[in-house]
């Protein structure tokens, strides 16, 4: 890291560097609040915001005459809200999945059906309603009185925003009729496009900068720490769904829960209706996108909802997402700009994506700066090169794609050298993986592996971030700036639990350095400690296996239960026990690649030192068992033969519900098999082998369900 008067102290700088630190701090922060604002994606923490913020204020209270025209100082409070409250979910709010043609919607229907066994003229109503573009949040009710309300966050925990939501004239405090208990009301907050333009019209009149969509602003507005600014912003509320529920439902349809909101005094959209056909979903789908410009609110697609809640249970859910709904887009924003420059980011696994640097065109309301070229081969593929105009397209929250060269407008000149090295200092060959099917993969990846520095520094970005080890005062600056610092670096996941005793043994402190004091190193310090005991999910995901992602950790974790049971699972599996890995691929949601990566990982002596000395460092706390309180939960189980009353998919999905471990064959391990007519070879093994076998009708009594 290069010493700058950005991490001198104020005290120390002249009025030049005093000069200079002015205008990179006007520029920064201006750039943090659009981040903020406009994309509302900040990339700092509020702290670090506040620190940028008080040294701008500080420099200028010591030179009073180099407070700049374009000074943060002078827009007011344009500051991101402090810290909320975390509140756990208690059930997760999901996501949905996205069709995005009509295809997709029709094969959403089909796999419906083909899930629950029905003909393809059975009868089977759909709901369908706008998909409202603006920040979902759950309301929890207790004796029918608004107790909590709380943001998504990341489906799991959210934020407390109770007392602003109090502030939103469309969620009552108090439920009229008869209401169930606790009651968990979910819906969207959001903001009309006429209020979206008032408050617009606000921030200009007071230098504030302005919020690129209606969706940020609510966002920006519900985020607030003071509850009357969130009151002179006039959010508003649909309902749409529920989560937890103590006491009877008030309906056993999505159609009737939607009525019943309605009924206890909520405002429920009026274009959700009840659909009989395929055809008519569809029928619906193009009336609400005929009316999206005039309803006066943003929406970005239509949600389809099996209607009958009983099968919408049977269904169940894959992953984050239910197999009963899904999002139904409208088609994405193009747009047409220039690509500046072509740049190759480097990844965790030394994946090389080029990403293409765009003149900053709006799309749908955001203004976009890149977009990605996925791999060399579509860069060959759509023949860009820079300095070429582009169609980009937007949907969603996906990352911005580039579709195709404009032929007619002014190209550049050279076509575009991928390269053939790495972009580190080692310049190792870039490789492209076999796959399956023996193609070559699409991806140019580094081959240096731990020796490359970019994939070592990834490493650790992606060990320290808020899904992993949530550092606080850890980001990725201070991740660079410690894997190059000579007293005190850190180059592995373990060197960071061992800092503050190195710093006690070294002669030039932390604190001494620049950029640091005494409180930013203590903190730092306590920080880390904090984070010493660990949960087994994120440790697993933190250890940044390939295809290891959030919902996979935590799968493993359930499964495993504990780290000594995990490591020796996997040190089997990398040693090629057959056994283990099948094990391993039975559970749930866990398949091939996952259990492939494992065995790459693992089979690694470097990864396996560096873990060593990880866990050496740290307390890692045991999954908790999954609270399923079932006769099957933990038992292994066998479909075999003709199923009469479930589709196999229906029955494998029930089974691992009720927290059983569903395998293809059986052997002394197999708790039931569960055989229907026509049942042959495993019906044979399981007697030879003395395993219950059950019929499909003792197994429903089994779990306590009759069918
Ligand atoms: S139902 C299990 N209905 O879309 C998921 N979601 O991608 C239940 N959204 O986080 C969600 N309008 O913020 C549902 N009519 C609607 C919606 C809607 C907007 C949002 C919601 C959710 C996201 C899912």
């Amino acid at each position: 890291m290069k010493t700058s008067a950005a991490t001198l102290p104020v005290e120390l700088l002249s009025p030049d560097e005093a000069a200079a630190e002015l205008k990179r701090l006007a520029r920064e922060i201006a750039e943090h609040d659009r981040l903020y604002y406009q994309e509302d994606a900040p990339t700092v923490s509020d702290a670090d915001y506040d620190a940028l913020r008080a040294r701008n204020e500080a420099i200028e209270a010591r030179f009073p005459e180099l407070v700049r025209d374009d000074s943060p100082s002078r827009k007011v409070g344009a500051a991101p809200a402090a810290k909320f409250a975390k509140v756990r979910h208690a059930v997760p709010m999901l996501s949905l999945q996205n069709a995005m043609s009509e295809g997709e919607a029709v094969e959403f229907v089909a796999r419906m059906r083909r899930f629950l066994g029905l003909a393809d003229d059975a009868a089977l109503a759909i709901t369908a309603e706008p998909k409202i573009d603006g920040l979902s949040c759950s309301l929890r009710y207790v004796g029918g009185r608004l107790e909590v309300a709380a943001t998504r966050g990341d489906g799991f925990e959210g934020e407390d925003v109770t007392a602003n939501v109090r502030t939103i004239s469309d969620v009552p405090e108090r439920l009229s009729g008869d209401v169930p208990e606790v009651f968990e009301v979910r819906g969207e907050v959001y903001l009309s496009h006429a209020d979206f333009a008032a408050i617009n019209a606000r921030q200009a009149a007071e230098g504030k900068p302005a919020f690129a969509n209606p969706r940020n602003a609510a966002a920006g507005s519900l985020r607030q720490l003071d509850p009357a600014v969130t009151a002179s912003r006039p959010l508003k509320f649909f309902a749409y769904g529920w989560g937890e529920v103590a006491g009877d439902l008030p309906a056993d349809t999505q159609f009737g829960m939607v009525a019943a909101l309605k009924r206890i005094g909520f405002v429920t959209n009026d274009l959700t209706v009840l659909c009989h056909s395929t055809e008519e979903l569809l029928a619906h789908y193009r009336l609400i996108e005929s009316r999206r410009a005039s309803l006066g609110y943003d929406i970005d697609g239509v949600v389809y909802k099996l209607d009958r809640l009983d099968l919408q249970e049977r269904l169940g859910f894959v992953s984050r997402s239910p197999r009963w709904a899904i999002a139904h887009k409208f088609s994405a924003e193009k747009a047409k700009t220039v690509v500046r420059d072509i740049e190759i980011q480097v990844g965790r696994t030394g994946a090389h994506t080029p990403v293409a640097k765009l003149e900053p065109v709006t799309v749908g309301g955001v203004v976009v700066q890149n977009a990605t070229l996925h791999n060399a081969d579509e860069i060959a593929r759509l023949g860009v090169r820079i300095g070429d105009t582009v169609e980009i397209q937007r949907a969603g929250d996906v990352i911005p794609q580039v579709l195709r060269v404009i032929e007619d407008a002014p190209r550049g000149a050279e076509p575009y050298q991928f390269p053939e090295v790495c972009q580190c200092e080692l310049k190792t060959p870039l490789v492209r993986e076999e796959l399956a099917s023996g193609e070559k993969s699409a991806v140019r990846r580094c081959s240096g592996e731990f020796a490359c520095p970019y994939q070592r520094v990834e490493h650790l970005r992606h060990f320290v971030s808020r899904r992993a080890f949530d550092i606080e005062g850890l980001g990725e600056k201070q991740v660079a700036f410690f894997f190059e610092d000579a007293d005190l670096p850190v180059k592995e996941p373990a060197d960071i639990f061992t800092l503050a005793r190195r710093d006690a043994e070294n002669f030039k402190k932390l604190k001494d350095k620049e950029g640091f004091g005494v409180v930013s190193a203590r903190n730092l310090f306590n920080a880390i400690e904090a984070r010493r005991t660990i949960a087994l999910d994120r440790f697993l995901y933190a250890l940044g296996i390939r295809h290891v992602g959030e919902t996979t950790a935590r799968q493993l974790a359930r499964a495993y239960g504990s780290w000594a049971d995990f490591e020796a699972a996997a040190r089997r599996i990398a040693a090629g026990d057959e056994a283990a890995r099948a094990e391993m691929d039975a559970i749930d949601q866990i398949g091939e690649a996952v259990v492939d990566a494992v065995a790459t990982y693992f089979g690694e002596a470097h990864n396996r030192a560096l873990v060593d000395r990880l866990v050496a460092e740290v307390t890692i706390v045991d999954a908790e068992a999954p609270r399923i309180e079932s006769p099957v939960a933990g038992k292994t189980v066998v479909f075999t033969g003709t199923l009469e009353k479930m589709t196999r998919d229906e029955a494998k999905a029930t089974a691992e519900r009720l927290g059983a471990k569903v395998a293809g064959s059986v052997s002394s391990k197999t708790h039931y098999v569960v055989a229907g007519p026509g049942a042959g070879s495993k019906l044979e093994k399981a007697r030879s082998l003395g395993v219950s076998v059950l019929s499909e009708d003792e197994w429903f009594k089994l779990i306590g369900g009759e069918r």
